[in-house]
């Protein structure tokens, strides 16, 4: 079978089902290209004097490091000058980049994470980087933060790169998921799988576990349960995982399944959660939900969340459906 490239991906999608017009197909390559980019940077590694701190800090008051910067500006001067956009927001700017005049401006709002997992650039663990699409509201020409508070169920796409042993970019239009392979000698990114669908059943989980004291009891009771193993209630063995970056905890039950929790805990409390909604949160709950898996917040599904700020945070809970369930099952008994 001849390899299919992002761009005949998209050209396809476009001719054959129009869920994808010529600008949300300039938005989508012009991502992807950014991404390439921001994968040669992260690959120099040393070499390119791309690791450590900025030594600067933003909006939500956590260190920069060089990668989160130089991503953030990678994907803003990608972005910029297309004409597909309205404006852009990500977790690196406190509020939204708008188009500059001298460009055209389009109907679409792009916010993302440039980098995701950045603890982890400087110990050589793979990073991402997490973004979503939305339309910007009718008649919006000079695009504030309120434009981009809409629940995730509102997206027109979303997606996600994992830098890692090989850089993969996995997408969803809302109908399906696809991963992408970079072909790094052409290039290219090459469809590897098509139509990704999420196992219903799990037994691998991914939380943070040096903050069990913190959780709330429905949390407690059902990681409990899991540790309890084939002694316990649910009478068989589990195992964790925990990557520390979102996208390839995430990547990785796109793959073959599990349950990833970022839930809410009384260290996280008073921010509403440790996960950004608009552009970790929402992207991922989309592309999961797109390969038959569940996303919440424990109380409530995770793409109806009204947001009420750009850097809003929540409690995270997606993956393998049935595990998802019991966990939200857990929240509604308590
Ligand atoms: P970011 O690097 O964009 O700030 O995101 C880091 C997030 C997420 O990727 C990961 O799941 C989580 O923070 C890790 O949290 P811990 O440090 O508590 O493990
Ligand atoms: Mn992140
Ligand atoms: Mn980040």
């Amino acid at each position: 079978m001849s390899s299919q490239s992002l761009s005949r991906f998209l050209i396809e999608a476009h001719r054959t089902k129009g869920n994808i017009n010529a600008d949300l197909r300039l938005l989508l390559e012009v991502v992807a290209r950014a991404c390439k980019s921001i994968a040669i940077a992260t690959g120099k590694g040393a070499l390119g004097n791309v690791l450590g701190n900025a030594g600067s800090t933003n909006i939500q008051g956590e260190a920069q490091k060089k990668l989160d910067v130089l991503s953030n500006e990678i994907l803003l001067e990608a972005n910029e000058w297309g004409g597909h956009l309205a404006a852009l927001a990500s977790e690196e700017m406190d509020q939204p980049h708008p188009i500059p005049h001298r460009y055209p401006k389009g109907n679409y709002l792009l916010v993302f994470d440039p980098l995701d997992g950045s603890s982890n650039i400087d110990v050589n663990v793979s990073v991402g980087t997490i973004f979503s699409v939305l339309e910007c509201p009718e008649g919006v020409t000079e695009p504030d933060a309120g434009c981009f508070l809409q629940p995730g169920s509102r997206q027109v796409a979303a997606g996600y790169t994992v830098y890692g042993p090989s850089t993969v970019l996995v997408l969803t239009l809302g109908d399906g998921v696809h991963q992408f392979t970079l072909d790094r000698e052409v290039g290219a990114f090459v469809l590897t799988r098509s139509d990704i669908l999420i196992p219903q059943d799990t037994s691998e989980f991914a939380i943070n576990m040096s903050n069990h004291r913190y959780w709330e009891a429905p949390v407690r009771r059902y990681v409990d349960e899991m540790l309890a193993g084939k002694d316990g209630p649910r009478g068989r063995d589990f195992n964790m995982r925990w990557v520390a970056s979102m996208v390839a905890d995430v990547h990785r039950i796109l793959t073959r399944g599990g349950i990833f929790m970022y839930p809410m805990d009384d260290k996280c409390r008073a921010q509403g959660g440790k996960l950004r909604l608009l552009y970790e949160a929402n992207p991922m709950a989309f592309i999961v939900e797109q390969a038959g898996g569940a996303a919440s917040t424990g109380h409530q599904r995770m793409l109806d969340v009204q947001p009420t700020a750009l850097h809003q945070r929540v409690p995270v809970i997606l993956g393998s459906k049935n595990e998802v369930e019991r966990v939200v099952g857990y929240h509604r008994e308590s």
